[in-house]
């Protein structure tokens, strides 16, 4: 299905933007591992968090669904799967992909295989299989490094264990076998990553300690979580907050949406490019248990290009290819670096990016490792972007049209339903 974006007026208004998916995926998987029944408000409603409630389905949680409200009546943390095995659907989520296996590996007896549509066989499961396997578990993938993946589950063994890549989905998977490991797990990342898990554990009480990139945990018994509140979703709100900040006339407050630093990195590089947007978020470092809500208030103004490194590619690693759309329309260089990790995503979105944003007037090319991307400070003038199955893609794409000169044409627009199904209505709210 394609989709056609016309260059449009201001948006203006209130911004509520979907519930935040990581956090949705955390709070499903975790309510399913406490003995009491876990309350979730605002449950995301997407396919991929769909895939998650139906894999604790299967595994035995019973799982109603009310309105947003999501109550979930665990099977508790140990040796409490109810069926000895069987087959997951992640359907399109690499997250589930890689959060599960963590928990299934300290199941012993149980062996699971999980599966996912086209695009999760291309995500590389290798990154999970080698702490899993070092912690005891057995596992087996498609030439050891994709999905089909099969768990085998044992009696664990705490690791200590240098994470290759920066990459919060590993950093949770071997965290959760942690919970389940005799003695105790000590990982270090090698940059900071978002760190739900690490929030939403604590709030479970589990005694996990942080020193910098190295986090502990300890065999427990349970996990203790009664009411989880989802707030919004930055990753979700980047794309409106992009078409805010380019679309001349534009005001948009967002409201009611994490400011939690590890997610928010986009809206500091934005800021830094002289994008106007205000608010609270948190500091960097800041290591407190609650995901901070508040909102942020957006207006149209001229960017100029910028610098992004290493550093700063796990905090914004959902939307730099936002990055280089801000940075087509900004006046000078915008480079990022040291996002070679952009590949393995639904799509390589960095190839996704450049021949997108190519083919729509952009001055841009790919670095290996990321992208660099030249602007005079005008408009794109427009044309057709494929979205190649991957949501964040297809809104990019949308979004673009909205600021260009022409108009763009998304094709494959309805891949955005992975993340975020009301999209394009909420776009039309501002525009009206
Ligand atoms: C996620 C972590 C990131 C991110 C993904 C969601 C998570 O992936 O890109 O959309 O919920 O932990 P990596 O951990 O592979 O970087």
């Amino acid at each position: 299905m394609s989709a056609r974006f016309e260059p449009s007026g201001p948006l203006r208004g209130d911004y509520v933007p979907p519930s935040d998916k990581s956090i949705s995926h955390r709070a499903g998987l975790f309510g399913a591992m406490c003995d009491e029944p876990v309350t979730i408000d605002n449950y995301l409603d997407s396919a991929d968090t769909r895939s998650t409630l139906k894999a604790l389905r299967t595994v035995g949680a019973g799982v109603e669904e009310d309105d947003g409200r999501v109550v979930v009546r665990g099977v508790g943390l140990h040796e409490a799967l109810e069926a000895t095995g069987g087959h997951l659907d992640v359907g399109n989520s690499g997250t589930l992909l890689r959060l599960m296996p963590g928990w299934l590996a300290g199941q012993p007896g149980g062996v699971w295989t999980l599966d996912g549509d086209e695009s999760i066989r291309r995500r590389p499961v290798d990154r999970v299989v080698e702490p899993l396997a070092a912690m005891g578990a057995g596992l087996e993938a498609s030439d050891g490094r994709f999905p089909p993946l099969t768990v085998a589950g044992a009696r664990l063994t705490g690791i200590e264990y240098e994470l290759p890549v920066a990459s919060a989905q590993v950093k949770s998977c071997v965290l959760i076998a942690g919970l389940l490991a005799a003695g105790s797990t000590t990982i270090e990342e090698p940059r900071q990553t978002r760190d739900h898990t690490e929030r939403m554990l604590r709030r479970a009480r589990v005694p996990l300690a942080r020193d910098g990139l190295r986090i502990s945990v300890a065999q427990v018994d349970e996990l203790e979580l009664d009411v989880v509140a989802v707030p919004g979703d930055p990753s979700s709100a980047a794309f409106v907050v992009a078409a805010a900040c380019l679309v001349p006339g534009s005001r948009v407050v967002v409201k009611e949406l994490t400011l939690n630093w590890t997610r928010t990195g986009f809206f500091r590089i934005a800021q830094r490019m002289g994008a106007l947007i205000v608010g609270d978020l948190e500091e960097p470092g800041a290591a407190q248990d609650l995901e901070p809500i508040g909102e942020l208030d957006v207006a149209a103004g001229p960017l100029d290009g910028t610098m992004v490194g290493p550093e700063e590619v796990p905090v914004a690693i959902d939307e730099l290819t936002l990055v280089a759309l801000l940075g087509a329309f900004a006046d000078g260089e915008t480079v990022v670096k040291g996002a070679e990790e952009l590949r393995l995503k639904e799509s390589d979105r960095i190839e996704g990016v450049v021949s997108g944003l190519r083919g729509l007037g952009a001055d841009i090319e790919d670095t290996g490792d990321g992208f660099a991307v030249r602007g005079d400070g005008s408009p794109l003038p427009g044309g057709v972007l494929d979205a190649r199955g991957d949501h964040r893609m297809a809104m990019l794409g949308a979004v673009a049209g909205l600021a260009s000169r022409e108009g763009v044409e998304v094709v494959g627009m309805e891949a955005a339903a992975v993340s975020y199904p009301g999209f394009e209505s909420d776009l039309q709210a501002l525009l009206t």
